[in-house]
């Protein structure tokens, strides 16, 4: 298979703003706009969203009875036919009639979104606006409409600027993963990629003057985050045999053109002399040599210290010596999801201009069976000093980690999160909701926590004490890389925090999360809204 590095990254889906004239609105900035203005708008689908009270409100001044006089009363039909619940996330959808167009009526079709219960005083819970963004844009894909027009104000009347701001960028985010195709940028792929396109490419979010200002800000955003998601999920779908450490490296020097991002790589050599002798016992079975890649987005003062992303890069985990077993073994191709995370997740970083110091690190290789490999019963010494047992060659991912986590000592981080596909025992735990999150850390745990709610890419707190430590226990060496079956995702997170001691420092398993298997097999693009969410958060 030819291998292309991908380093151009173009969008599925194409975002803009437009501003109503303030005039358009009422005093109140209640959604009463002109309707005329939001009709003549030319799209494929306007989409306007109305609470169960917009439906019974008799008076003058309803959204929906202004839109059924220009409508020449398709709101009322559909009304009477019962299309129009106001449900929570319902979707009624009407097109285009011969009245429409000599009403000056521009919009192919107009989509009402049910708010449910909302009072014009509320505004919606983001999960509730969540579940009606999805279900809206599940209507918009993959059919004949191939631009929509998403009236903001219409989705929480009283909304204050923040939540307009996480309201617009979740859509943009969600509207990404709607519309996420695999080969869309892998021309090398035999893959017939055109027909998987989706034709609904085109969102706008119109908005009145007093709130564009906000939602151009979350556009940008959204976009940006896409641009990172679509870049994580690329990397976690490529086959093992194409997305190498060697891709993984060039891909993230790929960035360098695009963005002000700085790569750098260390060689062999360097990863020798540096005494990381951990995470070089892992690649030495593979034919394929290890890369560790230093991403830096420099944001701050140079005095700043720098947030630190580490993520796990196994291109192919095979378990090594401890072989694994065949079934779903291809799926083994995703245990760089965390290593995807953070190239994704730098992207966005750099596109986003972020005034923070940001470093992300990531060590990768294959883990391989084979006459070089690393055996059970092998010790090794990491960089930090400290003497590993290998009692298991599947449990690799620590092993190159604990070394990377000593690394980034040097960058005097202000906070540290490793990002890894880590345990099976992680996805018995949580399954494929919350990704594990393990830290003593009361700031990190909290900011992360936020961080999933507002991106809908949650964490879920697991345990990290010392009690747990006394499964790692070996007779010859300062640890053993594994603690038995009891608590196998906690005892891996405490063989971390060993080599975690110098700063602030959260791990997140991401075994259950990152990508899925079954008939919808792909990647998730997870956590890269969570961690996207958090650095913005700290700006
Ligand atoms: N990459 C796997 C973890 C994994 C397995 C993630 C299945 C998602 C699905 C990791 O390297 C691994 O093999 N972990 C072992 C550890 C064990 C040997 C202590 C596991 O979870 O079985
Ligand atoms: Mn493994
Ligand atoms: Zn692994």
């Amino acid at each position: 298979m030819e291998k292309t590095t991908t380093n151009d990254f173009p969008m599925q889906i194409q975002f803009s703003t437009k501003t109503l004239p303030q005039a358009d609105f009422d005093s109140a900035k209640q959604v009463k706009p002109a309707i005329a203005s939001l009709v003549a708008l030319a799209t494929d689908c306007l989409i306007l969203g109305y609470s169960k009270a917009d439906l019974n409100k008799k008076t003058p001044g309803s959204l929906l009875l202004e839109l059924d006089a220009v409508l020449g009363g398709s709101v009322a039909r559909a009304k009477l036919a019962g299309d129009l619940s106001g449900k929570e996330a319902s979707q009624c959808l009407l097109r285009a009639e011969v009245s429409w167009s000599k009403a000056g009526v521009k919009a192919k079709r107009v989509l009402l979104v049910g708010l449910g219960d909302l009072s014009a005083k509320e505004s919606l819970s983001l999960q509730s606006y969540a579940k009606l963004a999805k279900a809206t844009l599940k209507t918009l894909s993959g059919g004949a409409i191939e631009s929509a027009v998403w009236f903001v104000p219409s989705f929480g009347s009283s909304a204050d600027a923040d939540t307009v701001l996480k309201q617009v960028r979740l859509t943009a985010q969600l509207a990404g993963e709607q519309t996420y195709r695999f080969g869309v940028r892998q021309p090398a792929m035999k893959f017939k990629a055109v027909e998987y396109v989706d034709p609904f490419q085109e969102l706008r979010f119109v908005v009145c003057k007093d709130g564009a200002k906000a939602v151009q800000v979350a556009v940008h955003q959204g976009e940006a985050l896409v641009e990172g998601m679509n870049l994580a999920k690329d990397l976690g779908n490529l086959p093992p045999n194409v997305c190498t450490p060697t891709y993984l490296a060039k891909t993230a020097q790929g960035l360098m053109k695009k963005t002000k991002l700085k790569v750098e790589l260390l060689t062999k050599k360097q990863m020798e002399a540096l005494g990381m002798g951990s995470f070089l016992s892992v690649a030495q079975g593979s034919e394929t040599p290890p890369q560790f890649i230093i991403m830096r987005h420099n944001g701050g003062k140079a005095s700043e210290a720098p947030t630190v992303l580490v993520g796990k890069g196994i291109t192919f985990d095979t378990g090594g010596i401890s072989l694994k077993p065949g079934e779903a073994m291809d799926e083994m191709k995703y245990d760089m999801c965390g290593a995807a995370s953070v190239v994704g997740t730098m992207l966005s970083t750099a596109l986003l201009g972020l005034k923070q110091n940001v470093i992300g690190v990531i060590p990768t290789c294959e883990n391989m069976p084979s006459g070089k490999a690393t055996r059970p019963g092998d010790i090794v010494k990491s960089m930090s000093g400290q003497t590993i047992e290998i009692l298991n060659t599947d449990a690799e991912g620590r092993l190159i980690l604990c070394d990377a986590l000593t690394y980034v000592e040097r960058f005097k981080p202000k906070a540290v999160i490793d990002i890894a596909t880590l345990t099976g025992a992680c996805v018995i735990a949580l399954g494929a909701v919350h990704s594990g999150m393990f830290s003593d850390d009361s700031h990190l745990l909290a900011d992360l926590t936020q961080a999933g709610h507002d991106s809908l890419d949650t964490v879920w707190r697991m345990p990290l004490d010392a009690a747990y430590q006394e499964q790692l226990k070996s007779n010859f060496a300062d640890m053993a890389n594994i603690g038995g079956r009891p608590a196998g995702s906690v005892t891996a997170a405490c063989f971390l925090k060993r080599f975690t001691e110098k700063y602030p420092w959260a791990h997140l398993d991401i075994a259950g999360t990152a990508w899925k298997g079954g008939a919808a097999k792909g990647s998730t693009g997870r956590p890269v809204p969570l961690l996207v969410n958090y650095l913005l958060a700290q700006s």
